[in-house]
């Protein structure tokens, strides 16, 4: 089959916002302890940081870090995470029932973010269990210089400096019935507005972001967006979209095009922000934090908690799915989702970042190693990170899926770096069929190299695991060829390639 692609310089969607590459750390699993921390591992530094972990994730690329949560934030108490460690307390988890032991907090987080790299912190306040105080509470302590009993106790707690957090979300889905404190769109609206409103008394240049739907296909999709924005629009900057696809009822073909769902999921967010916009006759704008996306096997037994009011591990495996190539090619897809939204998306968090429905892997005492998911991700974080997006003028052959009707078997995007490459991200979401793939370049002579890398395997189920850790990774596409401002490529079927013209 054919696609071909025009790239023209006049035609941009956006400016590629660097927090479209954020992640997640969640108290979850061994997301926290045995992924980023692990004191008394032989690579862990005298903070208990896994060195061989900060070096993967500075290669993967990311950028902002969602923290502390997820579910697990709907029933946290922040207070716990900070002082002695010894004077920590364990607590219950009930998000993952689980025994949260609290050696890790929100000091050691800003450590860990300042290790990595000096990475954005985006942080969750507890709007499940607690409420208007507690978030206030938090942002004294994290933000305000001194002079008052929060932030004087981070300053003894070691942080002379505020952590000067600037994005804050404001509970974590809670339109989901399985949240703890779930509310109804009225009610949780009611809360995030009062909550935004005190937060910017302390603060008024955070950047807020209220809840939006945790899947485009929950019962309350569109009206839980009307009523929360409708209460909340001045005062926050972003509303949240969450999404996670796995193949249903073993159909692939539509797996394969679960970025057509993520795509009219963006759109719809976009449709209500901008109708509320107009009917409050605000000038404000609201964009989209897609700041829950990946594949996940929502079903699988890694994903079952413990059961029994005396089972409450600590650091359980849980979530730990091991993802093959289809799922990376998935996964490639929704970056290139993102990206083509990226007028509309400012910021988007991959969940999660280490052992948890994550790129990166470890053993407790062990190694670490990158899945499948963890290359798309960081090539496209390598070129697109301060790039432009260019309108996609895409014309592909299509073919049939259940789910979504016929889509586009190749889908593509272009973004122009800061030093005027080029680089276009393009997916085969085609089972069987080989594309030829066309890309037309701006008409102006510059180009004149061309490299292109695929993720691609003859078994689409092929992974890399704790032995056999290089199993798949990036190949050089060598049917890449440029001439007469014209790039020509071969994509295998299931397919994800990075095509870098300079
Ligand atoms: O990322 C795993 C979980 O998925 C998060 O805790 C929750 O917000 C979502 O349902």
């Amino acid at each position: 089959v054919e696609a071909s692609l025009v790239v023209d310089n006049a035609f941009v969607v956006d400016k590629v916002n660097p927090r479209l590459f954020g992640s997640f750390v969640e108290h979850l699993g061994r997301c926290v302890y045995e992924g980023i921390y692990e004191p008394g591992h032989p690579k862990a530094d005298e903070e208990g940081f896994r060195q061989d972990v900060i070096d993967l994730v500075r290669e993967l690329g990311v950028t902002t870090i969602r923290y502390p949560g997820g579910n697990f934030v709907s029933g946290y108490r922040w207070e716990d995470g900070v002082g002695p460690k010894e004077q920590r307390p364990r607590r219950l988890d009930l998000a993952w029932h689980s025994t949260e032991t609290n050696q890790f907090g929100l000091h050691e987080m800003v450590a860990w973010l300042n290790k990595v790299g000096g990475n954005e912190l985006m942080e969750a306040v507890n709007l499940g269990t607690r409420g208007l105080e507690e978030a206030l509470d938090l942002l004294e302590y994290a933000n305000i210089p001194s002079g008052t009993a929060l932030s004087e106790q981070r300053r003894a707690n070691g942080s002379d400096k505020p952590f000067d957090i600037r994005m804050w979300c404001l509970g974590n889905e809670m339109d989901g019935p399985w949240q703890t404190g779930h509310k109804n769109a009225e009610d949780y609206g009611t809360l995030a507005a009062s909550v935004a409103a005190g937060m910017r008394m302390i603060d008024p240049d955070v950047e807020l972001v209220v809840c939006g739907s945790s899947a485009h296909g929950m019962p309350t999709f569109g009206s839980w967006e009307e009523t929360v924005l409708e209460k909340t629009y001045n005062d926050v900057d972003f509303i949240s979209c969450h999404a996670y696809y796995q193949p249903e009822n073993g159909d692939m073909a539509s797996f394969l095009a679960s970025g057509v769902d993520m795509d009219g999921f963006i759109r719809d967010v976009a449709a209500t922000i901008d109708a509320t916009k107009a009917r409050l006759k605000s000038d404000h704008k609201v964009y989209i934090s897609f700041d829950e996306w990946n594949v996940w096997y929502q079903n699988a037994e890694a994903s079952q908690t413990a059961k029994g009011i005396g089972n409450w591990p600590v650091a359980p495996h849980l979530l730990e799915d091991v993802y093959s190539v289809a799922d990376a090619v998935v996964f490639g897809d929704l970056l290139i989702t993102l990206l083509k939204n990226a007028d509309r998306v400012h910021a988007a968090s991959l969940a999660q970042l280490v052992n948890v429905i994550a790129p990166i892997m470890t053993e407790a005492g062990g190694d670490a190693w990158r899945q499948t998911t963890f290359f798309p991700f960081a090539l496209t974080s390598k070129y697109a990170k301060n790039g432009t997006v260019l309108a996609p003028k895409l014309d592909s052959a299509q073919h049939h899926t259940e789910r979504f009707g016929d889509v586009d078997t190749v889908n593509a995007v272009a973004v122009r770096g800061e030093d005027g490459s080029m680089t276009v991200f393009a997916v085969n979401r085609s089972l069987e069929q080989t594309a030829q793939f066309t890309v037309s370049l701006p008409d102006d002579g510059a180009y004149s190299t061309v490299e292109a890398q695929t993720l691609h395997d003859d078994d689409i189920n092929a992974k890399n695991t704790v032995d056999d850790q290089n199993r798949v990774g990036m190949q050089t596409n060598t049917s890449a060829a440029i001439s007469d401002g014209k790039v020509s490529i071969t994509l295998s079927p299931v397919s994800w390639t990075a095509i870098h013209i300079a």
